[in-house]
């Protein structure tokens, strides 16, 4: 077998031709639908004269072909594994494909494949070859024409992108709808579905007066589900709107929730294609967690109409100037919709566990990256979360008035182009009349960059330095990094006083103030910034609202911690002081335990939780925050050689000792936030049940009476998912099987036909800390809700093991490794793209003891021994290398 080459970037050409147009006719059947395509092709002005016509196509069975109407003989083509060429085509031709393709037998979920008997599509990054012969790549821009014909009983309602035009009764029981788009798109936003779904419909006006139908399309048992998901639409079309200026452009937009989906949702032009996990809620089956991700995914695919769509990528490789800027944008429009301290903590939580991570592994690439093999394992953390950030560093540099005039101008110069990241930042130069020169190293250097922070005081000159040295590790292929420039906001907080103090920084064109923001930017390797006229001696707020994705250490002492807590006027750095309070504590007892010495609780962190819990926050989610611990994860991603069981002990220790110390107060907030009120998913609420829930986890940390009796309660009350689930969680992970079992026992038979809620179930019992959890992994793979074919229950049952569960998943007998590695070696075979990202824990290897390397790379070398997909040959290969 030869093995799979990769693509770069320098290489990329503008294609011989292009497409103006793309009628296409779908006759469905389950094992052998047929796809006739009519492509109105000539060649492209920019390319060299004579090349031949090479289109892109997989497990196609090719019928007919025509150029022009005249039937093209055998020599006059050249098929291969991946391509069909045509090596003399004349410069303008319309070329007629029919081929065969197989969706029943299609697992892999990329392309035209069933799901619950519905026909769907997936055609990002590049499905779309595996439906019909194409120039399958996001710098061909064609109008599309569908006509979807198919059984009228099975499957009767047919839809695809655009407005419907024409529809009709056909002989043998068949029915069509055709389907027209008259916006120029790349294939990749190309879908098809068909099937037993009914809608819900609602309407929305446009800024200019559009009247726009929505239509959120599901299986009938679904249709109490909708509705959170119809809300947040129309939210998100009005905030594109006030925010960014943009409008909605066609008359109809329609969502429909698809069972088997290897992603969150897909933003296909007016037909956007959902993971019903990230649509459907009911106050009954979903938490608040997933009705946020639920506003926050629909924003998403929605906003994409602009940052994806009318403006799309060139290439590949910039595949994170639509997802880098359309997730800022979703991240904003949840931050206005719900408590934006809270989302940010989140946002940043989830970059520095596991974004870090990523950069700090084999598998680290930059925002763009320069080489690939297989695309779709690089639909990652750093080309979203951290593609992201750059844009938010972009906004805060220019300022939102001009970041925004960058927004309009960027639309407006390259409407329905495919375009590249420097043609954003481009924009955003030319408004601001900043160099971003440097700035774009953000997309081009892989890792996390390091910033070791040093302050001084000088009393008699009323002045504070502030040294910042920046420098970012090594990754691979780039063991050389230039300096980046780093936005970072900061404030001192005067210790008498306990306010911020103004701020005057002292440069080489004299003294300017920092008032606006207080932002420094750092561009050299190690720089000094001097601050005058500084009263009182400060404890420096540095990297506020986490200006930067960067690691910054400081010297803080618990003091200075305990005081920032208290004072600092920024959200988030509250919240990051006591993260950091108690890393220390942390970090200590880690110590503790692997020296086998006595653990001692620091009363510091107890007395900074009591403050907390005694003087509450104005905000209630963001204390909610704040009572929750740094994640195992987290902690792990802060040292140096991962110890996985002096961190899970350590943090148990934490959590005990204050459940202890302070379970009066925990009492208290619980039964303060105690509520009989109709369940919405507002702040206000989820402020409130996520305190609650909090405060609940404590008490049952020590299995105290009281506790698990509310716990109990709090289940069998069964007022909404958010509380069940919470308590639930807490009965299975206690050491008492007797509150365990009849829980689990219960809450599986009442939601044993909920898919969604299953998922959820098996979740919960294979994250129990308990020493049985692998063994249930095992026993609940063969449970019939399970299957390894749908993406949602291999992440709800062997992601939330591996991922979730780490003294479990890390044992030192390798099975929890053993039993990874079975389930990629079978979907290899069956879901190449899930296999590729399941895998995940086991490359970060190095990272571990030697003899969990041993065992961890002992599995790999094992995957490796397989007839691999290129997806997982890829991961593979750099977790070995
Ligand atoms: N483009 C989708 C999004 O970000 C993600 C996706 C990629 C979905 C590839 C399916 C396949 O919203
Ligand atoms: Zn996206």
């Amino acid at each position: 077998m030869t093995e799979p080459q990769p693509v770069y970037l320098k290489d990329y050409q503008p294609p011989a031709f292009r497409i103006t147009h793309t009628e296409l006719k779908f006759d469905l059947a389950p094992s052998n639908t047929r796809v006739t395509a009519l492509l109105h092709l000539e060649r492209h002005p920019d390319s060299q004269p004579g090349l031949p016509l090479i289109l892109d196509g997989e497990k196609l069975s090719l019928q007919r072909i025509a150029i022009d109407g005249q039937e093209l003989q055998e020599g006059e083509y050249r098929l291969d594994a991946e391509t069909l060429t045509i090596e003399d085509a004349p410069d303008r031709l319309r070329l007629e494909t029919e081929v065969e393709i197989d969706p029943a037998a299609n697992t892999a979920l990329e392309g035209l494949y069933l799901s619950n008997g519905m026909f769907c599509t997936q055609c990002e990054a590049q499905g779309f070859r595996r439906i019909t012969y194409y120039l399958d790549r996001p710098d061909v821009m064609a109008t599309f024409s569908t006509t979807v014909i198919g059984d009228r009983e099975q499957l009767p309602v047919l839809l695809s992108n655009g407005n419907p035009v024409e529809r009709g009764e056909l002989p043998n029981g068949k029915h069509f709808a055709t389907w027209e788009d008259p916006h120029p798109k790349p294939s990749y936003l190309f879908a098809v579905v068909a099937g037993s779904l009914e809608k819900v419909e609602d309407h929305f006006t446009t800024m200019s007066g559009r009247e726009v139908l929505l239509q959120i399309w599901v299986e009938p048992e679904n249709l109490d589900k909708t509705e959170h998901a119809m809300r947040s639409l129309k939210a998100a079309m009005v905030w594109d709107e006030q925010t960014y200026g943009r409008e909605y452009d066609l008359d109809l937009f329609m969502i429909v929730a698809v069972n088997d989906f290897n992603m969150g949702a897909m933003e296909n032009k007016g037909l956007n294609i959902f993971n019903s996990a990230a649509v459907l809620t009911h106050p009954q089956t979903a938490t608040d967690a997933a009705y946020q991700r639920v506003e926050g995914v629909v924003g998403h695919e929605y906003f994409h109409n602009w940052s994806g769509n009318r403006v799309t990528c060139r290439d590949w490789f910039q595949l994170s100037l639509k997802e880098g800027f359309t997730v800022f944008r979703d991240q904003s429009f949840s931050a206005d919709m719900n408590s934006a301290p809270v989302k940010r903590i989140e946002d940043v939580s989830y970059l520095r566990t596991a974004q870090f991570a990523e950069d700090a592994g084999p598998t680290a690439h930059p925002v763009r990256p320069d080489h690939y093999i297989e695309i779709s394992n690089f639909y990652t953390l750093t080309i979203y979360e951290k593609g992201s950030e750059i844009v938010r560093m972009l906004r805060n540099l220019l300022g939102w008035d001009t970041f925004r005039q960058g927004s309009d101008l960027y639309f407006a110069r390259f409407d329905g182009q495919a375009v590249t990241i420097e043609d954003f930042v481009g924009c955003m130069a030319e408004v601001s009349g900043l160099d971003l020169t440097q700035f774009m190293l953000w997309y081009s250097q892989a890792g996390t960059p390091e910033i070791d922070a040093h302050g001084e005081y000088d009393y008699a000159k009323a002045e504070y330095h502030l040294t910042l040295r920046q420098r970012t590790p090594a990754t691979p292929g780039q063991p050389n990094k230039q300096p980046l420039h780093i936005p970072v906001r900061i404030g001192l907080v005067g210790t008498k006083s306990g306010e911020d103090l103004a701020l005057t920084l002292n440069g080489s064109q004299g003294k300017q103030s920092l008032s606006e923001g207080g932002v420094l930017h750092l561009r050299e390797a190690e720089q000094t910034f001097v601050l005058s006229d500084v009263a009182e001696a400060p404890v420096p707020s540095l990297l506020r609202g986490f200006s930067a994705p960067v690691k910054l250490r400081f010297p803080y002492g618990r003091e200075d911690l305990s005081f920032l807590l208290q004072h600092d006027v920024d959200g988030f750095n509250r919240w990051d002081a006591g993260q950091r309070l108690a890393m220390l504590a942390l970090d200590d007892l880690i110590a503790a335990h692997r020296n086998g010495v006595e653990k001692v609780m620091d009363v510091r962190l107890t007395e900074a939780f009591r403050g907390l819990l005694t003087a509450p926050e104005e905000d209630q989610a963001v204390l909610a925050e704040m009572l929750t611990l740094p994640s195992e994860a987290y902690i792990a991603e802060q040292q140096p050689v991962v110890d996985v069981d002096a961190i899970h002990a350590a943090r148990v220790f934490v959590k005990q000792s204050l459940a202890v110390a302070l379970r009066d107060e925990f009492l208290a907030i619980y039964q303060a936030n105690q509520s009989d009120a109709v369940y919405a998913p507002s702040a206000e609420q989820i402020a409130q049940r996520s305190l609650k829930n909090v405060a609940l986890s404590y008490l049952m940390s020590i299995e105290d009476e009281r506790g698990v009796e509310l716990a109990q309660q709090q289940f069998e009350a069964g007022h909404n998912m958010t509380d069940v689930r919470a308590a639930l969680t807490l009965l299975v992970h206690s050491s008492r099987s007797d509150i365990a079992e009849p829980a689990l026992r219960a809450f599986g038979e009442k939601w044993a036909h909920d898919p969604l809620v299953m998922d959820q179930w098996f979740s919960i019992q294979v994250t129990r800390p308990q020493p049985d959890a692998l063994d249930r992994v095992k026993y609940l793979m063969a449970h019939p809700a399970f299957s390894l074919k749908n993406p949602n229950r291999v992440r709800a049952l062997i992601g939330a093991f591996v991922n979730q569960n780490r003294i479990n998943f890390h044992r030192l007998d390798g099975e929890g490794y053993e039993l990874l590695a079975d389930v990629v070696i079978k979907l290899n075979k069956l879901n190449p793209e899930i296999a590729a990202r399941i895998i995940t824990p086991l490359t970060r290897w190095r990272r571990f003891d030697e003899q969990r390397q041993a065992l961890m790379k002992a599995q790999l070398e094992r995957i490796r021994a397989e007839d691999l997909s290129p997806n997982v040959f890829e991961i593979v290969e750099k977790a070995l290398a």
